[in-house]
């Protein structure tokens, strides 16, 4: 039979994941979503557990944009306008007007020149930093910078790569140092916020020692940062990792779906940068966009952020997530410090987070345990996520599941 013998490898390879405890597994599905009612945040339903209203706790959508219903008629507005797809790359056959709107919005929100969108933010690492990688180039990187930062240094192929502990800022000057007369060109790249995690980079300190070494690189040294978890997430506005650390990155990317609760990814810069990308960033030229209903749901959902009742879910968000740390505290947990709604529950043990994750779901709380290699090894966590449409008592019921473990 053809493929069968390829067949066998994988299965022993899904079998050892088994083994290991470390299998994703089957998805859960949500067969509906139920609005925000009396004193309780959105729930979900979920397909073979009837009517049983789940709490989701593993969501991306710090802001509760999703189901905003500005964002929602905004979205259904232009899906009737200009139809459900692109249909096509935009050099090929021209763009939609709510993708040039939400681009000019976003540069700015961010204060920047300009901004190209991309169908992810996965696809804009991965369309940005190789367009910028040369093999004179000499690429920093942080240690826990999620996967499509790794898969696109490796496809962008640089002269070097050094890769730094988690945060250690000595480590990273001291590969600018040993690339000075080696390189022309340096390319810091970072996450804003490590999303397993919580905490985010000392960008200021980082783009501190990129302006120290400047000079010593004839192409310059870069700082390229991916916050695609700060964005409307962390900040007093939520402008994220930037904001929180008083600084501006070179390259900013992130991405729609999460925070802004639609869906693709962006990178905002000078003008040349982004002009550069549009020509040379094969995941730009060669790849549909997101589609007009998606973009128009994004602008609106950015123009909220950037309003009075943005800093209000904002700050509904920091009083939520404060309200689970000290929860978490106060039944003994372990977690790791910080001010974003991404609270890890560090169980440190692979079995005893799946019966931790067990617990919660049959007490209708969903919750996701991360492993290695998601995680580094010993640090097996659940990963906790707040959103500004949770309530004190969806809170409060989570915790009450935990105390009961
Ligand atoms: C730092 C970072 N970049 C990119 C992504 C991917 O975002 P998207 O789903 O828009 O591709 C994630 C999502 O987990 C992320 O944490």
């Amino acid at each position: 039979m053809p493929f069968d013998r390829l067949e066998q490898v994988l299965a022993r390879d899904l079998e050892s994941l088994e083994k290991e405890g470390t299998r994703k597994g089957a998805e859960s599905v949500i067969v509906r979503v139920l609005p925000t009612e009396g004193d309780r945040g959105p729930r979900v339903l979920l397909e073979g557990e009837g009517d049983r209203p789940f709490l989701r706790m593993n969501s991306n959508g710090y802001l509760g944009m999703a189901l905003h219903p500005d964002v929602i008629a905004a979205e259904q507005e232009a899906v009737h306008e200009f139809g459900t797809g692109p249909q096509a790359v935009r050099f090929i056959s021209g763009t939609f007007a709510p993708l040039v709107e939400l681009e000019a919005r976003l540069a700015d929100f961010h204060g920047r020149e300009a901004t190209t969108i991309y169908s992810s933010a996965y696809a804009a690492v991965m369309g940005t930093l190789p367009a910028l990688i040369n093999d004179a180039t000499l690429v920093i990187s942080d240690e826990l910078n999620h996967n499509c930062i790794v898969n696109a240094i490796r496809l962008g192929q640089p002269a070097k790569k050094r890769v730094f502990p988690h945060l250690d800022m000595d480590a990273l000057e001291a590969a600018l140092e040993q690339g000075v007369g080696r390189y022309q060109r340096a390319i810091i790249v970072t996450d804003g916020i490590f999303s397993m995690r919580g905490d985010h980079a000392p960008l200021d300190r980082i783009v501190a020692i990129a302006r120290d070494y400047d000079d010593r690189f004839e192409e310059n040294v870069c700082v390229v940062v991916d916050d695609s978890h700060g964005i409307g997430a962390l900040g007093e506005t939520g402008r994220g990792t930037e904001e929180a650390t008083a600084t501006r990155a070179d390259l900013l990317i992130a991405t729609l779906g999460k925070a802004l609760g639609v869906n693709g990814g962006y990178v905002v810069g000078s003008r040349t940068l982004i002009d550069f990308l549009r020509e040379k960033s094969p995941y730009y030229v060669y790849s549909n966009p997101i589609t007009p209903a998606e973009a128009a749901a994004a602008s609106r959902a950015l123009e909220l952020l950037d309003s009075k009742e943005g800093r209000n879910r904002l700050e509904q968000l920091r009083l939520l997530t404060r309200r689970l740390r000290a929860g978490l505290e106060k039944l003994g947990f372990e977690s790791i410090p910080g001010e974003h709604p991404v609270v890890p529950l560090l169980v440190r043990d692979t079995a005893r987070t799946t019966e931790l994750v067990q617990h919660l779901r049959a007490h209708a709380v969903l919750a996701t345990g991360l492993a290695y290699p998601v995680v580094p090894k010993g640090e097996d966590e659940i990963r906790f996520q707040v959103s500004a449409d949770h309530t004190p008592t969806d809170i409060d019921e989570l915790l009450a599941a935990l105390g009961s473990f």
